[in-house]
């Protein structure tokens, strides 16, 4: 296949879509017919996108109907209403919302990790959560080389992980804040500028909120490893964009920095930063606009005599690598296996 007829990006309006555009350009995803679509609101809107000025349609299974590949970032109750139709019509859909995600007949993919199990969808394919993506990008590579038991992760998520408006939400607060002014939060529960809070999802019976039973669920299934063991807290902090992750590892066997280190260099879509002299370490602000996944703080748990803990930092632009760009990139593999 030389590329997409008509290709389609749901929810285009929004903090993924405006990302997915922007990579499908810059990337050169190969397609005839590039299709905005997004609620009513914003139907008769106009994009451009490198250079190119583009009319956004309100998303309805008929505007969807011939579509061969589909990207949908509008959420889970759009992605269940409209993904399954372009399917039956034969078309594929890389949805970044976590309606499929945890489906048995639906691969949950990073493409430097598990891209081999692109090779048994049957139409819909997922994009991890984004935490789990930077989370995994660090991990997946040091899974395979030295076995992981158990990991404990606390997340430092950036108000975009919450979509365009809690973007907007945490300038307009941080103004007001600044200038003295009273201010009510409106899209997050808890006022975002100058303060963080245990993410914003529903907390279950066990204790634990949505965001952590999906980085737990997602990593058992990306891995392929039901049983390890996994113990995240989910924060969310006042950045605009680029997820942060403290990370601890326990291993089967004892492991050194040094070799941590030498896996994650040649580790694809990873860059360690982690020059003690100069203090430079993995940062939201020199993740952001980047591809790879920033790691750092590389260093032996000195709670464990064993020598079998290390702990890590990392950094990752969850707009891109956690969402459009892992997208694109699952779209290019469809790309080459059709050849
Ligand atoms: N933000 C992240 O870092 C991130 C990372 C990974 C995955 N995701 C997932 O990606 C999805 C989008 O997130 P986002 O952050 O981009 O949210 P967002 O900025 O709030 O954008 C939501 C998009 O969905 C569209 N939409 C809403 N209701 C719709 C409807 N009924 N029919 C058609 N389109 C509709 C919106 O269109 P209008 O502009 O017309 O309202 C907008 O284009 C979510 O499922 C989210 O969980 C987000």
């Amino acid at each position: 296949m030389n590329g997409f007829q008509r290709l389609a990006v749901v929810g285009a309006t929004g903090a993924v879509g405006r990302e997915l555009l922007q990579i499908i350009h810059a990337r050169r995803l190969p397609f005839r017919d590039l299709i905005l679509l997004a609620s009513s609101r914003s139907a008769g809107r106009h994009l451009t996108v490198a250079g190119r000025d583009y009319g956004v349609e309100e998303a309805t299974a008929t505007r969807l109907k011939g579509i061969d590949l589909a990207f949908f970032s509008a959420g889970a109750a759009v992605s269940r209403a409209l993904a399954p139709a372009i399917v039956q019509a034969g078309g594929v859909v890389i949805d970044n919302s976590s309606a499929f995600r945890m489906r048995p007949d639906v691969p949950l993919v990073i493409p430097e990790i598990n891209g081999a199990d692109l090779a048994r969808h049957e139409g819909i394919i997922a994009n991890p959560n984004c935490s789990a993506i930077i989370l995994l990008m660090a991990v997946a590579p040091i899974h395979r080389a030295f076995p992981i038991q158990r990991i404990v992760v606390s997340t430092y998520q950036a108000a975009s992980g919450a979509g365009q408006r809690a973007m907007d939400e945490l300038t307009t607060q941080t103004r007001a804040h600044l200038a003295g002014e009273r201010y009510a939060p409106s899209v997050f529960p808890h006022p975002i500028a100058f303060n963080l809070f245990s993410h914003d999802s529903a907390v279950g019976d066990d204790g634990y909120n949505v965001e952590e039973r999906k980085i737990i669920e997602e990593t058992r299934k990306i891995l392929h490893d039901p049983e390890i063991a996994v113990a995240p807290t989910c924060i969310r902090v006042p950045i605009p964009r680029a997820h942060s992750e403290s990370i601890n590892l326990e291993f089967r066997d004892p492991v050194t920095p040094n070799a941590i280190r030498e896996v994650l260099r040649s580790a694809e879509g990873v860059t360690v930063v982690d020059d003690v002299k100069s203090g430079h370490f993995p940062m939201p602000i020199d993740a952001t606009g980047r591809d790879e996944v920033l790691v750092g703080r590389i260093r032996a748990d000195v709670s464990r005599s064993d020598g079998r803990g290390i702990a890590m930092f990392v950094c990752g632009d969850q707009l891109r690598k956690g969402a459009a760009l892992n997208a694109v990139q699952i779209a290019e593999r469809l790309l080459h296996r059709a050849v």
